[in-house]
This record gives structure tokens, C-alpha cells and sequence, in this order.
């Protein structure tokens, strides 16, 4: 269907499932176990209402931001994913294309099907990218990676440590797809990273990606080895409890200049099932840890499908909100175009949904614009 007839996020996927392989939707679409998680990641969304007031001009509504000290036009970002290229050519590059009218940010996956090098080669001038990092068990590889991106700093700009996939999970719609995951992967990636390729053929794309990756990470050892291989902003990706995400701004306050932001995010229930969703997680920060907002910018990711789920994100003291999958399945209907038509869609239901509730720009969001008596209760 032409994409201009996509009028929301469920019609994007819709349209990109009847075009993508059964392989890459699998891995696309597929989460841990029972994939409670993702659900919940959505519906804890759903269950928060909003609290719009009259009266208000709102002609306008501006999403400006700072993130990191970039001004962008929003907050909303692209979360990493690995093997964008699985879904369409245009793999991240074409991502970086499709956003680039919004002046927004990316982060580009460790595993991304295309080099760093090659996802930037286009950007527009000043557009913002971050790089996600694997720590490997070879830790000279990720040295190495390192140094490749400090060589980028006019497009890669923060450096994202994924934590919170420490060992492969259990993700069946994958692993059940697994048989043409060799040959796939194959097409999609350099010769340099073909060689992490698990020999075992029956696994899914996620656990062959996986091969190499260290689990031995410790607040103690992993930020003092980082922060002495990366001049950049660091940002903890992966965050589900008051208690890290207050260790981690005791680290910033510590370490001024290293850690500089977290995400909330349980890898869009990726990894461990029944994890929580982000919204439990900003609530547990603001009961007991509130001055974390004040020592590193809280960025949250997961579950993400309308403006309205955005807006009230930002109101709970989110800083910044990725999207994982919509960006893929954006690919998938239609290259890059079909990116920018996502972007199109979820910015413009943010502008719409902040004129609603009589908010001018992002510093007015608040919790005096939402009710969330439901998600407490759960
Ligand atoms: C991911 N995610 C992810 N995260 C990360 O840190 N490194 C990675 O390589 C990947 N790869 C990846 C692949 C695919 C196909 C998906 C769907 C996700 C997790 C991602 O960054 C983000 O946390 C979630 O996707 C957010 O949830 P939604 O927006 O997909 O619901």
C-alpha cells in the first residue's frame, strides 16, 4: 500500500509484514519466552491517562530539546537494532535518511548491518548519532571499535553500553525461523563480522549475534576500562530498577564527565521476560531516587506506538524516548521513505497530543498532565 495511506504505527508494521522474509520478521517481532514483557511495555502506556487543560493557546507546540548538550527538534529517537538491512537495502543508512527531517537522533547498533562508517557516510550536516556497544569477551575488539568511532566525531557523538543482555535469551519465533538464519546473515554482514557466526545452525539470528559477547561486566571494572577508551558521553542502556539507576548516578556524580545518561529499557522485551516496563521503572525512580533526574538525563525505550505514549513518558521525567522495532518495521514498508513516514506519523501525533493538553512546548510536560492510579495498581 502506498505509505501515505499508513496512518498509524500498527498499519506500518502490518504493511511491512507482508513484505519482509518470515525470517526477518521473526526476529523482528520475536521477545523472550512468553513475551509478557512486550506486551506490558505497551499496555502500561495504555493504562496512564492524560489530564488535558483549557484555555490554553497552543497554536503552536514545540518539541525542542537538549540532549547530551545537542539541541534537536525532538525527543524522540531511534533505539538500536541490530540487522537493519534484514528488512531493506537502505538498512541504517536508510534510517538515518528517513529521520533526518526531524532533526532526530540514532543510535547504531553494534550489530548493525552496516558499518559505522557507511551509516553516516550521507547524514545530514549536524544530525546526531550514538554507537551501541557489545562489550566482547576479547576486549581488544571493542578497543578497536572504539578508536573506529573517536575517528567520527562530527556524527557519533555518545557512546551506549547495553547491559541489560548479559546472556542470549530464550526468543522462540526466532529460534524456530533459525534454519535460514546462516544464509541471511550471510548476505547482510561484512566478511570482518561474519566470523562471530555461531557454527550451531538451529539457533536464531539473536543467539548467533550474540557469540563473543562478555558477561563479566561490573560497575568496578567495565566504566573505569570504558571511560579510559571513549572521550564520549557515556549512557547506560538497560536500566530496571530504582537501585541501578540510582548506582548509576552515584557513579556520575563520582565520575563527572563519563556517565552522562540512562535508558530504561528492558530491550523491548527482549531479554528477560517479565522485566519491567519503563513507565514501573520511572515511577520506582521518582518515589524512591528522585535526584537521579538531576545527575544524568533519564532516557527511556520500549513499547513505543503513538505520540500520546511519548507525551507521557516526558511527563513522568523522561528525557528522551527511543523506538526499536517501528523504526524496522518503518524499513520494511517501504526503504527509507518508509521510516520518514513513521517519524511523520509519531511526531505529529506528539505535536497534536501536546496542543491537547494545553502544553507549548516540552519544559511545561509534567505529572499534573497524566493519571497513573492504574499502573500503580498493577
Ligand atoms: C533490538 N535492541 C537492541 N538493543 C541494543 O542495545 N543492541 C542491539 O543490537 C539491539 N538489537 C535489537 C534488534 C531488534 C530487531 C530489536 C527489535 C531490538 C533493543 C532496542 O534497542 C530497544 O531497546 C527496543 O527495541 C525498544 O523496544 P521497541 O521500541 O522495539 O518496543
Amino acid at each position: 500500500p502506498p505509505l501515505d495511506t499508513l496512518l498509524n504505527l500498527d498499519e506500518i508494521e502490518a504493511a511491512a509484514t507482508t513484505q519482509i522474509s518470515k525470517k526477518c520478521w521473526a526476529y523482528y517481532f520475536s521477545a523472550s519466552d512468553d513475551l509478557l514483557t512486550k506486551s506490558l511495555n505497551n499496555a502500561a502506556y495504555r493504562s496512564i491517562l492524560l489530564r488535558p487543560r483549557v484555555f490554553v493557546d497552543v497554536t503552536r507546540a514545540d518539541t525542542t530539546t537538549t540532549l547530551l548538550s545537542h539541541t534537536l527538534k525532538t525527543p524522540l529517537y531511534v533505539s538500536p537494532a541490530a540487522m537493519a538491512r534484514l528488512a531493506h537495502p537502505d538498512g541504517e543508512a536508510g534510517i538515518a535518511r528517513g529521520i533526518s527531517r526531524f532533526g532526530a537522533m540514532q543510535i547504531v547498533s553494534h550489530n548493525a548491518s552496516m558499518s559505522p562508517e557507511q551509516v553516516v557516510a550521507d547524514a545530514a550536516p549536524g544530525q546526531v548519532f550514538g554507537w551501541q556497544l557489545y562489550v566482547q569477551q576479547n576486549r581488544a575488539k571493542s578497543e578497536a571499535m572504539l578508536a573506529r568511532i573517536a575517528k567520527m566525531p562530527d556524527h557519533y557523538k555518545l557512546v551506549v553500553l547495553t547491559l541489560d543482555a548479559p546472556v542470549p535469551s530464550k526468543r522462540e519465533h526466532d529460534e524456530r525461523a533459525g534454519i535460514e538464519a546462516r544464509l541471511v546473515i550471510e548476505s547482510a554482514k561484512s566478511a570482518e563480522e561474519k566470523k562471530k557466526e555461531r557454527p550451531d545452525a538451529n539457533s536464531g539470528v539473536g543467539q548467533q549475534l550474540f557469540f563473543g559477547t562478555a558477561a563479566d561486566l561490573t560497575w568496578q571494572t567495565t566504566l573505569p576500562w570504558l571511560a579510559q577508551h571513549t572521550t564520549l558521553p557515556i549512557v547506560l542502556k538497560g536500566i530496571q530498577t530504582h537501585e541501578d539507576a540510582f548506582l548509576a548516578a552515584q557513579y556520575a556524580r563520582k565520575h563527572p564527565g563519563t556517565v552522562r545518561a540512562i535508558v530504561l529499557s528492558n530491550h523491548g522485551g527482549r531479554s528477560l521476560d517479565t522485566s519491567p516496563p519503563a513507565v514501573h521503572t520511572l515511577l520506582e525512580i521518582r518515589k524512591y531516587c528522585p535526584e537521579v533526574f538531576d545527575a544524568v538525563e533519564v532516557w527511556v525505550d520500549g513499547g513505543v506506538k503513538r505520540g500520546t505514549d511519548v507525551v507521557k513518558a516526558l511527563c513522568l521525567g523522561a528525557k528522551a524516548v527511543g523506538v526499536g522495532r517501528a523504526a524496522l518495521w518503518g524499513l520494511g514498508a517501504g526503504g527509507w521513505k518508509g521510516v520518514e513516514r513513521t517519524f511523520e506519523i509519531l511526531q505529529g501525533e506528539i505535536e497534536t497530543c501536546m496542543k491537547m493538553l494545553g502544553a507549548k512546548d516540552l519544559s511545561e510536560l509534567g505529572p499534573r498532565f497524566i493519571n497513573t492510579r492504574a499502573v500503580e495498581r498493577d
